[in-house]
């Protein structure tokens, strides 16, 4: 039994998890982080945005070597060394995940090896290496995560069937692949395997890609991933897989008409969302409600047993790293007596394909849905001189902004670092601000900023460039 009497006990390592930790400790909370997997930073660092990122970041380089160096008058042989590639990638996770733990120490934080469980309310228990010890607790904050969601009939092995952790680490490249669900994990890491020479069918349920994105956006996405290689196949859904003589046989069969068709492959990615992960907790033995494995709780993050809150992707809402982090630091921060506030209505969504595509706010159909009359204003890439020094002059800027006011209500880009672009968006919008603001702010020259700017100017009809 453990001695010490926390303020707050969190369970789980992850980007809610320490932020939250290293938060709580800031505010002269005496805090505990409690992870099973051996490492800090959860899903995010381990086997989801840094490896992934990691990755995408090199299989870029290769295709510029490859294809795009010419161009600059630079000669070059290329070949792959993909030990190394996925050992740089491991380097980079060991690194960030050795960065988290020393964050805690500075701060303060206890960092517990083992997984926890709540036996009631005041209490933590950690099975360990090293043991079983019980950790008493003024608060508990449930930051586990979530986990692949399976595909009924096809069962993973992360060897040839594989989720994104196995697809984080193939041995070889494979020489073709199916990715099944066309989001955000499938066409990241679609795009690594076929950047690198695997031939990527993508086969999805619903008639479009990135459901849910602002469509036009969405489409373009199509046309450049299309033209980089990848294969759709939309309205499908994968019916079964059968594996034999070291491939896969994958069935399918169209939604609509229910035509089957069969495909064989060396490797299958199955990429088709994400779910809460509680197990093991024993949050229903103590009454948490939970609706389909989701820990419910209110805008103070507390779930329906005082003393228990929960926090990023076992909570509703979109399953991101940084709305994690939101609502890690808004929940300490009410626990110590402040105001902590997160805005969901703002927060961004980048898919760092190459483009990248990013949004916020609202998308042209939920405008429409809803019966708001806005305004567009555009601006291609092609147009941005420095997009156009960098080669990199695929995609536009989209600004949807209220037809009365001017209030930006949205913005979607697919075009080079739209990701950090997208950030000015975000930051206009949580100050209430208009397209005029962003087309009347300087933007330095040339940047691909300028791009945001024009359109901005364009939702008054008055880009310069174009
Ligand atoms: P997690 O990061 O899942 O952390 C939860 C932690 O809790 C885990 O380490 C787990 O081991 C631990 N845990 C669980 N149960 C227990 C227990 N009982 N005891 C102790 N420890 C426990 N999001 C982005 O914003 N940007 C991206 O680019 C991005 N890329 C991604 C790429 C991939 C391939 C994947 C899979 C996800 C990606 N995500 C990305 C999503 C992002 O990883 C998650 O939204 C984020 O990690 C959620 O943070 P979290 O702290 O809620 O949970
Ligand atoms: P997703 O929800 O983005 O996409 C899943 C896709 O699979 C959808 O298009 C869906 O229609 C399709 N689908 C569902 N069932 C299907 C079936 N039976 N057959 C064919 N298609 C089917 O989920 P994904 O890509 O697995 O990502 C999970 C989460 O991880 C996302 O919520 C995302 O937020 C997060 N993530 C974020 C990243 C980022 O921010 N850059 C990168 C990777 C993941």
């Amino acid at each position: 039994m453990s001695e010490a009497l926390y303020d707050l006990v969190i369970i789980g390592g992850g980007p809610g998890g320490y932020v939250a930790a290293i938060r709580a400790a800031q505010l002269g909370l005496k805090t505990a982080c409690v992870e099973g997997r051996g490492a800090l930073g959860g899903t995010c660092l381990n086997v989801g945005c840094m490896p992934s990122k990691a990755l995408l970041n090199s299989s870029e380089k290769y295709v510029d070597a490859q294809n795009h160096f010419a161009d600059h008058g630079i000669k070059t042989s290329v070949e792959l060394d993909l030990e190394t590639m996925l050992g740089r990638k491991d380097k980079v996770v060991d690194d960030l995940t050795k960065g988290v733990e020393f964050l805690l120490k500075k701060n303060k934080v206890d960092y517990i090896k083992g997984w926890g469980s709540i036996p009631k309310a005041g209490e933590v228990l950690v099975k360990g290496e090293e043991g079983e010890q019980t950790l008493m607790t003024k608060n508990i904050l449930v930051a586990t995560g979530s986990e692949s969601t399976p595909l009924p009939g096809i069962e993973t092995d992360e060897d040839q069937i594989v989720t994104s952790t196995g697809a984080l680490s193939l041995k070889k490249v494979p020489e073709n692949m199916v990715v099944i669900g066309a989001g955000v994990i499938g066409l990241e890491l679609g795009s690594v395997w076929s950047r690198l020479g695997a031939k990527v069918t993508v086969v999805e349920f619903l008639d479009q890609i990135l459901p849910g994105i602002d469509e036009e956006t969405g489409k373009l996405a199509k046309r450049v991933l299309t033209k980089q290689g990848l294969k759709f196949k939309l309205g499908m859904k994968v019916t079964g897989a059968e594996k034999a003589d070291g491939k896969v046989k994958l069935t399918m069969e169209s939604v609509k008409k229910g035509k089957v068709e069969e495909l064989e492959v060396d490797t299958v990615l199955v990429a088709i969302g994400r779910r809460a992960y509680t197990k093991g907790l024993g949050l229903e033995e103590l009454g948490v409600a939970m609706e389909r494995g989701v820990v419910q709780v209110d805008n103070s993050f507390k779930t329906s047993v005082d003393g228990i809150y929960a926090i990023g992707d076992c909570v509703p809402g979109p399953m991101l790293a940084h709305k994690a982090e939101e609502d890690g630091i808004a929940c300490v921060e009410t626990l110590a007596g402040q105001h902590g506030h997160v805005n969901y209505a703002l927060v961004p969504g980048v898919i760092y394909t190459h483009p990248e595509i990013a949004s916020v706010g609202k998308s042209e159909e939920a405008l429409k849905e809803a019966g708001v009359a806005y305004n567009i204003g555009k601006f291609p890439f092609s147009a941005n001189s420095r997009a156009r020094c960098m080669g990199e002059s695929d995609g536009q800027v989209k600004i949807l902004s209220d037809a009365t006011t001017d209030k930006v209500l949205g913005v979607h880009i697919i075009g080079p670092v739209a990701g950090e672009l997208l950030s000015e968006a975000v930051a206009v919008m949580e100050f209430g601000g208009s397209a005029e603001d962003i087309a009347r702010t300087c933007h330095s020259h040339p940047g691909l900023s300028e791009a945001v700017k024009e359109a901005a100017m364009a939702v008054d009809k008055r880009a310069i460039h174009m």
